[in-house]
């Protein structure tokens, strides 16, 4: 739960100072955001600084629902990036749910003696995990990293429609504020807009342009004046850095 100073406010700190200025302040409470990458782009990492952030300054309850890795491979990757998840977790602030299940259940699976669809049942367990593992840590912020893997079983884009639907208002159903990841199927000017683009309540783009430049976009953020140019980032040992005052060329 959040400590009593923190709970009217009505922004969240990303727990990067330039995405910050980016956001006008932070992230909007209660809100789901999604945050759309080419691989490898640092979509894990960002999620990790928004829970360390809540977990480590603000004394709140952060949640890392992991589609991708297994917990000891998130918490030894993050700590080579200068954040302890171990030290939040056994004070109770963090809670790692290890959802890497999902993408192993068969296209055929049986409940009891009746056979149904695997990725129906997975989508159902998925949420399932994460209506009870909010239900009993109650978190402030929460990632879930990524759903691609389920998203991508269902192929066609009516199919996915209602997938992505059930798994963002799931988290809006709770009071907690939250990051979705989810992979960047086409660039470009002409590239096709994502299902989950529409959906959530907010778009932040990670792109990494040719000469290896990463830049970070605010494609959309409803009820908030955001800037919207591209902005330069960089990954070292400390972590991410949004150079939110420099333009991208
Ligand atoms: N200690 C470090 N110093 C510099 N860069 C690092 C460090 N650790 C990780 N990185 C960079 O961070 C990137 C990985 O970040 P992250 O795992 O968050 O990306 P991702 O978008 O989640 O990737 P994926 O699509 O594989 O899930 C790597 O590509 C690497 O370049
Ligand atoms: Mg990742």
């Amino acid at each position: 739960m959040s400590d009593g100073s923190h709970a009217e406010a009505a922004k969240l700190s990303s727990g990067l100072p330039g995405l910050d200025s980016m956001l006008d302040g932070g992230f909007n409470r209660g809100r789901v955001v999604l945050v759309l990458g080419e691989p490898g782009t640092g979509k894990t990492i960002i999620c990790s600084q928004y829970l360390h952030q809540g977990a480590a300054r603000e004394n709140q309850h952060s949640m890392f629902i992991g589609m991708n890795e297994p917990q000891s491979r998130f918490m030894s990757e993050m700590r080579g990036l200068g954040m302890d998840f171990s030290a939040l977790e056994a004070k109770g602030n963090f809670k790692y749910i290890d959802a890497t299940d999902v993408r192993r259940i068969p296209e055929q699976a049986k409940v009891g003696r009746i056979s149904v669809g695997g990725r129906e049942l997975g989508l159902v367990n998925l949420l399932d995990t994460i209506q009870d593992a909010i239900a009993k840590f109650e978190p402030d912020r929460i990632a879930v990293d990524s759903m691609s893997d389920l998203v991508f079983r269902f192929p066609s884009v009516e199919e996915r429609r209602p997938v992505v639907l059930d798994l963002i208002e799931t988290l809006q159903s709770t009071r907690a504020t939250s990051l979705l990841t989810s992979e960047l199927l086409s660039t470009g000017e002409e590239r096709l807009l994502q299902p989950e683009e529409y959906l959530a309540e907010g778009v932040v783009l990670m792109r990494t342009l040719r000469k290896g430049v990463r830049t970070i976009q605010i494609l959309k953020m409803r009820g908030s004046k955001v800037d919207t140019h591209p902005r330069p980032y960089v990954i070292t040992g400390n972590g991410m850095e949004v150079l939110s005052t420099e333009e991208v060329y």
